[in-house]
């Protein structure tokens, strides 16, 4: 299923305390982003990349395309101070009305192309699909430090990127948050708020977020593991 694929990478990174962009960071010598942005360039579905990027990154991210040979970004807007402001900024600039858009989060580099196939035809078929994970742990709401309510664990789900809509009901929703000033935590809480389904793909576990330094580590055996 042929897509467009928006990637926010206009975030600090402050906990990762690199100093600087964590996408810059590299994973086996190769920049995070460069890992993620090769998951799309090497997919023929991809249509275009939309990359969110910091006004002032602009140019060392330019650079970085050349030398690794990434061909498919269409456009780098400038991202915004929530991450859902990078990814509507990208929305914005695309203007694509019909077809498929992914939101996929650059610092996920590990995405398997097997899932991004099943999520897009789940969108396709439904309008709007995201992958997530079965949550492993036992999980507890708890309010200062005291256990409120232990969930069902058989309900829930660790949700990732990426997420893919049809295009009209992504912007239908971003519009509406907009408007209301809703700020939420992913693109399908926005898409939740018109009552439409959202439909969850079963992704892997090693579509990890390069949040904190034990991440780096863990993506580094995620590569070892692969190149075996
Ligand atoms: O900070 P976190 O890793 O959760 O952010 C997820 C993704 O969103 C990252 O790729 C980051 O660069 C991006 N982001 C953004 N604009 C922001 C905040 C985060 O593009 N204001």
């Amino acid at each position: 299923m042929k897509y467009i694929v928006v990637l926010p990478a206009a975030g600090s990174g402050k906990r990762m305390k690199a100093g600087h962009n964590k996408l810059f960071l590299t994973l086996r010598g190769k920049p995070i982003l460069i890992h993620t942005l090769d998951v799309f360039e090497q997919d023929p579905n991809c249509m275009a990349i939309w990359l969110a990027v910091k006004p002032e990154e602009r140019t060392i991210i330019q650079n970085m395309l050349h030398n690794y040979h990434i061909t498919k970004v269409k456009g780098m807007p400038a991202g915004g101070d929530e991450r859902q402001h990078s990814v509507y900024a990208c929305v914005l600039a695309a203007d694509a009305t019909t077809g498929l858009i992914l939101v996929h989060d650059a610092a996920r580099p590990f995405i398997e192309p097997s899932v991004i196939t099943k999520l897009t035809l789940r969108a396709y078929e439904t309008g709007a699909a995201i992958a997530g994970v079965k949550a492993k742990d036992t999980m507890k709401r708890v309010r200062n430090h005291i256990i409120e309510e232990t969930l069902d664990r058989e309900q829930l789900w660790m949700i990732q990127t990426p997420q893919a809509f049809r295009a009209s009901i992504l912007i239908k929703a971003q519009q509406q948050a907009a408007q209301d000033g809703f700020l939420g935590t992913d693109e399908a809480m926005l898409v939740e708020r018109l009552n439409i389904a959202v439909h969850v793909v079963e992704s892997t576990y090693d579509n990890v977020k390069m949040t904190t330094q034990e991440d780096l580590l863990i993506g580094e055996a995620i590569l070892q593991k692969r190149q075996q």
